[in-house]
């Protein structure tokens, strides 16, 4: 796994992202350059060894997811007003939310040149995955922004909605890998399956380090998911959990958007305790890492290709950033 992060790492030092007019591109620039955890372009890395593909027919596909990636972050701290991003200033905020936007469509642009760049055989398939992803991802955001004013949200409904936020996007990315190396169709769809429950846990993960992330590790600030009455696991379990009297309360938190929003977290915190919330999380968590350890188990090669994939899993089991 740690090799799968260097040649990520090799792949994004020799590359260039800055380019005129600098208004438009520094702020690319900084956001690539910010690191983070780079897992998607490692899963595609991955995938494609996986069926004894040429690291180097990947290496701009590889360029390209990550770009993608980074451009729904750019949009996404800017719909959620979220003033931190890999422990440093989000570019809305750094610069200002027009810079967002441009830079952020310029990245997904720039995805596309990418995947371009390199001939194969399966490219409109390739490209056709990639942007239906794309879509869905962004169908995802717009559930997400949705079920902030809507009161009747189920946990079916939040499992829809970051399938297509979050989950989509690790599937596309090992799905694509496996594509450039030429896999068959149901080796691809088991693929594709473990990186949706994957995507699943991941996300999950993410809601639960909003609450509880050490901000220094985490490198966001926590309780925004709170702030932005955001309907993840752990509201949408607390109401189903919670007594008449406090699913009342945690019903009104999540209608207001107080100006002292402290307070707000804190009793919505002291709650989410009171109920034990986070075990409901783990467990859910829990329940994709099974599903998805099952659908790699069904992909047809030799154990010790499926390594760095289940190393991969396990790092992100254990995150705290
Ligand atoms: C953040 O993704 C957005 C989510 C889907 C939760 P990551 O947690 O992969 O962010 P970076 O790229 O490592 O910063
Ligand atoms: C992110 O969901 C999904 C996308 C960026 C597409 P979040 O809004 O939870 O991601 P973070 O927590 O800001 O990284
Ligand atoms: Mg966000
Ligand atoms: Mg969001
Ligand atoms: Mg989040």
């Amino acid at each position: 796994m740690q090799k799968l992060l260097e040649k990520v790492k090799q792949i994004f030092d020799e590359e260039s992202f800055i380019h005129e007019p600098k208004q438009l591109y520094e702020p690319i620039e900084y956001t690539l350059r910010l690191g983070g955890k780079r897992i998607r372009p490692m899963m595609l890395l991955a995938a494609n060894q996986m069926f004894g593909g040429d690291i180097e027919q990947v290496r701009y596909a590889a360029i390209g997811i990550e770009t993608f990636h980074n451009f729904t972050l750019l949009h996404d701290d800017l719909m959620d007003k979220s003033p931190l991003r890999r422990g440093k200033p989000t570019v809305y905020c750094k610069w200002d939310e027009n810079t967002a936007i441009l830079s952020g469509d310029t990245m997904y642009a720039m995805a596309w040149r990418y995947f371009l760049r390199q001939p194969h055989p399966h490219l409109q398939e390739i490209l056709n995955c990639f942007n239906e992803t794309g879509i869905e991802v962004c169908e995802g955001q717009q559930y997400d922004m949705n079920f902030e004013h809507q009161k009747d949200v189920s946990i079916a409904d939040y499992l829809m909605m970051i399938r297509l936020k979050t989950a989509v996007l690790l599937a596309g990315a090992l799905k694509i890998g496996a594509m450039y190396a030429n896999a068959t169709p149901e080796d691809v769809q088991h693929l594709y399956n473990f990186g949706i429950h994957l995507g699943l846990a991941f996300q999950l993960q993410d809601d639960l380090l909003d609450s509880y992330g050490d901000v220094a590790v985490f490198g966001k600030q926590t309780g925004q998911d709170i702030r932005d009455n955001k309907k993840t696991y752990l509201i949408l379990k607390a109401l189903e959990l919670a007594n008449a009297e406090t699913k009342q309360e945690l019903q009104q938190l999540f209608a207001s958007t107080p100006s002292d929003s402290e307070c707000k977290v804190k009793r919505v915190l002291e709650i989410y305790a009171q109920i034990g919330i986070r075990q409901y999380v783990e467990e859910a968590i829990q329940k994709e890492f099974d599903l998805a350890q099952q659908e790699l188990e069904d992909i047809r090669v030799e154990k010790t290709c499926k390594k760095p994939l289940e190393e991969l899993m396990e790092a992100l089991f254990d995150r705290k950033k």
